[in-house]
């Protein structure tokens, strides 16, 4: 299971990055404006996030296109910002059709606000290199955003799309909209590829009471060594 920071904020981004276990970042234009991120600065603000991640780190923008036509021109100039860059698209049929030219051009496209199984299939099929369903929008409207998740996930893995994905890679899940680390446990559970988890998140992920007494005690112990 890979970890993406799901932020636009540049102090988590490099805080997180320097831990070690960092994959890639998810933006969308809700965690921009929490920044306070402005239209005209957008793409030197993913620039930056890419700057300080790496080539090797997926950083998922978002368009905010509504068209195929609008989907694809702002998508190739997303992608024109750094090659790590995927496209981040809603799972719409103008977006779907954006994901088919997308991919045909080699650029990756993220399909996101991905909440079934049949949007997930179309999106695999329209040549994305990445779904991202939400679990935390699914608890709040009282559904178990686990199972629906994990339903999508199961449902992914039982087909082979890489002769759709851009140079037949093959396609990841990552699960988003996730709000404590016990969606972490059960995202773990259920083989998604990715979890896509805020700062504060990742923060809870690495801490345990017990890891910290027992912390405690051996240098305690320790100092009774010396
Ligand atoms: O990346 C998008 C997703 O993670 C949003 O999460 O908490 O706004 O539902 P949330």
């Amino acid at each position: 299971m890979k970890f993406f920071l799901d932020t636009a904020d540049l102090n988590e981004i490099e805080e997180a990055a320097s831990w070690g276990a960092l994959a890639g970042v998810t933006t969308n234009p809700t965690l921009y404006s929490r920044v306070g991120g402005k239209l005209e600065d957008f793409h030197d603000h993913i620039k930056r996030i890419c700057d300080i991640v790496g080539p090797d780190c997926p950083v998922s923008a978002e368009s905010v296109a509504m068209n195929r036509d609008e989907l694809v021109r702002d998508g190739r100039q997303l992608a024109a910002i750094a090659p790590n860059v995927v496209v981040k698209i809603p799972t719409m049929i103008d977006g779907l059709a954006a994901t088919r030219a997308l991919a045909d051009e080699g650029i990756r496209v993220n399909m996101t606000l991905c909440f079934t199984v049949p949007q997930a299939m179309l999106a695999a099929r329209a040549g994305a290199r990445y779904i991202s369903p939400f679990i935390g929008r699914f608890d709040d409207i009282s559904e178990d955003g686990i199972e629906q998740v994990a339903n999508i996930v199961d449902a992914v893995s039982n087909y082979d799309f890489t002769a759709d994905t851009v140079g037949g890679e093959q396609i990841e899940v990552i699960a988003a909209s996730i709000r404590s680390a016990n969606h972490v446990t059960q995202c773990a559970l259920m083989g998604a590829d990715i979890a896509t988890v805020p700062f504060g998140v990742l923060k809870k992920m690495v801490s345990h009471p017990l890891t910290d007494r027992g912390i405690e005690s051996f240098l305690n112990d320790w100092e009774k060594v010396k």
